[in-house]
């Protein structure tokens, strides 16, 4: 047999995840758990999860989901809304129940309708976060029905983030799935508390993947994907080496008919190929040495966490991509649904 090529990195981590709940936790947990160490769990459940209590009992759950053996730890957060308290959102990150909060713009985004509608009304609570350093994550997409969908994540720079950072310039922040050239301008040019999270689509597809050939409901996703020339300086950006940037897939699992409906929802099932998804970008981008700071290194460098002391190999003898997954009895097409991709996660 010939020598099939390998690649050993530090075991990775998610800095940006949504799991759900219930039955459908239960069929897509594993396919994290199985790659990643750790994944900052996103709160946009129904109801949100909005406090300590909440963030601990949804960890519970989390952990009885997970297979026997699992090594996995969730990181929680908090949804923060406009009537957050700052001494309750302290006391949460002082005790080890939340690691981090999320700003959801009301309606920007699927489970955003208790999202912040101004982030005037959580000005006590950004404070307190950057007086005792506990990350906010950011969902950076304007909400005006006058702004073009294309154009939401540019203006919610000019219009909110800039203007915070000036006001709060230490407070450590997560621009969260960033899609555009702005979004890598603005995060390099800001100061070592600003990091963002790239997902695989993200750096695989631009917006014709969801417009030509017919709509494609499982390209879809909020923020949406831009024009090409965003997707080529996000590809930069994740293979650079800057340690501003790290892996957050935010995969957003949907059942196959919620996607393929009249209003489809988005959000986009990456998990189960996920580090497959990452290593195939690296390697077009001849940067496949980046893939382990991206994927291991920056994201706990910049949450103060360890690195791991565990490692995963991918093997160069290829992941074929099935056309639907069963999530635990939910139907869920997944991102590259039908493909080959060259590497593949060593068992
Ligand atoms: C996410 C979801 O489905 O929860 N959807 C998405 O398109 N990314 C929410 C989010 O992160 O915006
Ligand atoms: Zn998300």
């Amino acid at each position: 047999m010939s020598e099939v090529e390998t690649l050993t990195i530090r075991r990775p981590d998610d800095w940006h995840l949504h799991v759900r709940d219930g039955e459908i936790l239960q069929g897509v947990l594993a396919y994290t758990a199985r790659q990643f160490g750790r994944a900052i769990i996103m709160p946009n459940l129904s109801p949100p999860i909005t406090s300590a209590a909440d963030a601990l009992a949804y960890r519970a759950r989390i952990i009885g989901a997970l297979p026997a053996g699992a090594d996995f730890t969730p990181l929680m957060t908090c949804y923060l809304t406009d009537t957050s308290d700052p001494d309750e959102i302290a006391r949460g990150f002082e005790s080890g129940a939340f690691v981090a909060a999320k700003l959801y713009p009301a309606h920007a985004t699927t489970g955003s309708a208790h999202g912040v509608t101004d982030v005037a009304n959580i000005r006590g609570v950004l404070e307190r976060m950057a007086a005792i350093g506990m990350p906010l994550l950011v969902h950076g997409e304007v909400t005006d029905s006058h702004v073009d969908i294309f154009d939401r994540e540019a203006v919610f720079i000019e219009q909110t983030l800039a203007p915070l950072l000036r006001d709060l310039p230490t407070l450590k922040t997560v621009f969260e799935h960033i899609t555009t050239t702005q979004a890598v301008d603005f995060v390099t040019s800001s100061g070592p508390n600003v990091g963002a999270t790239i997902t695989p689509q993200h750096l695989h597809i631009n917006r014709n993947a969801m417009l030509v050939g017919g709509m494609q409901p499982h390209n879809f996703c909020l923020p949406v994907a831009k024009r090409e020339k965003h997707r080529l300086a996000l590809r930069k950006a994740a293979t650079s080496g800057s340690e501003k940037f790290f892996l957050g897939t935010d995969s957003a699992p949907h059942a196959r008919d919620a996607k393929e409906s009249a209003c489809g929802c988005a959000g986009i099932f990456n998990a189960p190929f996920a580090l497959e998804s990452y290593a195939a970008v690296f390697e077009e981008e001849g940067a496949l040495d980046q893939l382990e700071g991206f994927a291991s290194l920056h994201g706990p460098r910049f949450y103060g966490l360890p690195v791991s002391e565990q490692t995963v190999t991918l093997r160069r003898d290829g992941a074929d991509v099935p056309d639907v997954i069963d999530a635990n009895g939910t139907p869920i097409v997944p991102f590259h649904a039908g493909e080959r991709l060259a590497w593949r996660l060593a068992d």
